[in-house]
Order: structure tokens, then C-alpha cells, then sequence
């Protein structure tokens, strides 16, 4: 019994046969009303990938990401520690900073209205006038603050008042890829998508490669489809890794390497690409040679912004003919990218017909069946798994 069959039997399914693993219902992909419970239940508490810590190094530098209704400033404070603060003026709540990115100077944050001003770190500095108010205290009026955590360089923020810790909710990722010193890594290169579908079916597609042989006929050239191993099926971290055929090879467009291993990547890493993705934004994407990942941004129940960053060794960026070696990964893996979003955009359309109400994973999407579970679990609903309506 090979890795993937004892995953099956694990989780109860007898191999082949699969008949527990329905799909989540169309109206999980075309409900306002669940949407907006999404917004609430996950995208509201559960952890979410920002951004590199390198892309606010110093003091004042910030971005800020909307989620839902939600706008959250994410700064580099005067301690140089990360802090993401809810968009929000405690004057009379007007949204502060609208643009995407850019740097507070002098270290004040302050609100276009009238003018009050909060240092990096939220504390409110200055309230014209209002020091002749007798019972006003500055120190009621911070802005809120959410949560932070750090992993590997990757940023994330939660909405939360009271979280699951972050190392909790990471556990199976904490002590992976320790090889590839990834806090060291830089961004090398970025691809900006948008996409018209719902923001599950990009997990979804991430996960599973029974699509691979007629999607991606390069992609399946470098990693057979039937040669995915996973280990991590339930929970925030899920995912595993695919061997590559190319010895010493990378997913590039001749199928080698693209750079030399980062980090102390060693043994069967270099013939692997490590597929996880953290629910519920980031699909990390470790290769011996780099390190992809996606930032998914859900900006509506049909509609995303999913940007592809490629992290390479600071030395490999440095150099101009390595970039340019370099390049074969990035086209790659726009390619495949384009392939993924073409059926991602189809499926969201299909979803759109009354005729269809739950389809039926194969075997081979298992981990796609345990991305739907762990949406469920967050929603708090129970399906009929054994309904053989179609
Ligand atoms: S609303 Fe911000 S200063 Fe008035
Ligand atoms: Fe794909």
C-alpha cells in the first residue's frame, strides 16, 4: 500500500472507490449569504497571509488589505516590530489611509478628516482641541489593533479578538522547510491575476492534480500527476510534495533547475516540489531552487485578486545572468498559472446552472475533499456526505 492509499484508508475511503467524497454544494460558490458568513467565520478568524516583512523594512513603511468591510493597516513601527492596526479613525470612524502601499513620514498616521494623529504603533497623539475637553483621555482612543504572526518572513494578520494561537493554527507548517532559510529569501519577481471565481476553487485546484494531464501537458511532463504524496490532510496546513523527473530539475520551461538549491535544501528536496497551502490565502509552493507562493484576496463571492511571487536566494537576484536563467521559472509557471485560472473561471460559470447541485471528487482529490472540510468545520454546517442526488 503505497502513500496515497494508506492517506485514503485513513480517512476512511475505500481506495477507488471514494463514494463518500461529494463536492460542496453550488451555492457555496453562488450565495451572498454564505459569503458573508465566510467573511465572518474565516476570513474574520482565521489567520491570513499579508504580506513579506521585506516589503515594509523600515519604520513607517505599511500596506493595507481589505477584508470584507474590514481595511487594515499593516506598518513597520518605531521598534521595528510588525503591526496592523483596523483602518479606522477613533474620531468618527473615517477610513484613514486609502492608498495600497507607502510610508508614514515623520512616523504619524494621520487621518485626512481633522487631523488627528496616532504614532506607528496606534497610540493617539494628537486630537485638536480636544485637550481642552476636561475628561478626554488620549490613551481611550488607540487605534484597534488586530493580531500578528510571523513565519518565514510571511506576515499574517488575524481580525479576531481572541484567536487560535498562531502556532496552533500553523503547527504543521512551524517546522517545516527549515532548509530553506526562508526569512532570508527575496521576492524576485511578482505576477498580478485577477480572476472572476469564487476563492475556494482556487484552493481547490491548487491541491489536486487529477486535472493535470489535459490542463497542464507541460506541467505533467515535469511531475507525473499520480506521483503526488500527502501527509498533512486536515486542519489549517494541508498539502504534501510531487517528484520531479528531471534529475536536479526544477518546474521551469526545459525542466531544469532554474538556480542553484537555496538555503541547505539536500537529498530528495531537490527532487521534490512541496505543495501546501495555508487556509485559508496562501498556497506555498517550495521548490529546491525558489519558492513560489499566491496571495489570494477575495474581493467578492465571484471574484478574486491572486498574485503569484517567485522568492530566490538575495545573491541569485543580484546577479543579472542568473535572472535571466531565472525567467525560465517565471514563464512556467505563468503558463500553468493561465492554464489553472481558464478552468477555475469555467467551473465558477458552470456553478451558475440550477441543474447542478453537488458533483463527486475522484480519488485523486482527496485533499481538494479536505479543503471543502476544513471550510465546513469553519462555517460550523454538517452536509450529507452519502446524498447520491447529482
Ligand atoms: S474622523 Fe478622523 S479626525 Fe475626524
Ligand atoms: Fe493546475
Amino acid at each position: 500500500m503505497d502513500n496515497t492509499q494508506k492517506a485514503y484508508k485513513k480517512r476512511g475511503v475505500d481506495y477507488g472507490l471514494s463514494t463518500t467524497m461529494r463536492t460542496l454544494p453550488r451555492e457555496y460558490y453562488q450565495s451572498e449569504a454564505i459569503y458573508g458568513e465566510e467573511i465572518e467565520k474565516i476570513f474574520g478568524k482565521r489567520w491570513l497571509f499579508v504580506c513579506r516583512e521585506e516589503e515594509i523594512p523600515e519604520p513607517g513603511d505599511f500596506q493595507t488589505v481589505v477584508i470584507g468591510d474590514e481595511s487594515l493597516i499593516i506598518v513597520r513601527d518605531a521598534q521595528h516590530q510588525v503591526q496592523a492596526h483596523f483602518n479606522v479613525c477613533r474620531h468618527r470612524g473615517t477610513r484613514i489611509c486609502s492608498a495600497k502601499k507607502g510610508h508614514f513620514s515623520s512616523g504619524v498616521i494621520q487621518c485626512p478628516y481633522h487631523a488627528w494623529k496616532y504614532d506607528l504603533s496606534g497610540g493617539l497623539k494628537a486630537a485638536p482641541l480636544l485637550n481642552e475637553v476636561a475628561d478626554f483621555d488620549k490613551t481611550d482612543y488607540a487605534l484597534f489593533s488586530a493580531h500578528v504572526g510571523i513565519w518565514g518572513g510571511f506576515v499574517f494578520i488575524n481580525l479576531a479578538e481572541k484567536p487560535i494561537p498562531f502556532e496552533e493554527e500553523m503547527g504543521a507548517l512551524m517546522n517545516r522547510f527549515g532548509d530553506w532559510n526562508l526569512a532570508e529569501l527575496r521576492i524576485a519577481h511578482t505576477l498580478e491575476y485577477k480572476l472572476n471565481c469564487n476563492w475556494k476553487i482556487i484552493l481547490q485546484n491548487y491541491q489536486e492534480c487529477y486535472h493535470c494531464p489535459g490542463v497542464h501537458p507541460m506541467l505533467s511532463k515535469r511531475t507525473p500527476f499520480r506521483g503526488a504524496v500527502h501527509d498533512c490532510f486536515e486542519g489549517a496546513v494541508i498539502g504534501g510534495y510531487m517528484e520531479m523527473t528531471e534529475k536536479r530539475g526544477s518546474m521551469t520551461m526545459d525542466g531544469k533547475a532554474a538556480a542553484p538549491p537555496v538555503g541547505k535544501v539536500s537529498g530528495d528536496d531537490l527532487q521534490r516540489v512541496h505543495y501546501y497551502s495555508v487556509f485559508p490565502n496562501l498556497l506555498l509552493t517550495p521548490h529546491p531552487d525558489f519558492v513560489l507562493y499566491h496571495r489570494i484576496r477575495s474581493v467578492a463571492l465571484d471574484r478574486i485578486e491572486n498574485d503569484c511571487f517567485f522568492l530566490a536566494h538575495p545573491d541569485v537576484i543580484a546577479d543579472p545572468k542568473l535572472m535571466e536563467r531565472f525567467q525560465s521559472a517565471v514563464e512556467f509557471w505563468d503558463l500553468t498559472n493561465r492554464e489553472d485560472w481558464q478552468v477555475c473561471e469555467q467551473m465558477q460559470l458552470g456553478l451558475k446552472s440550477h441543474r447542478f447541485t453537488r458533483g463527486h471528487y475522484s480519488p485523486f482529490e482527496d485533499i481538494a475533499y479536505a479543503v471543502d472540510q476544513e471550510v465546513l468545520k469553519a462555517l460550523g454546517h454538517q452536509l450529507p456526505e452519502m446524498d447520491r442526488r447529482v
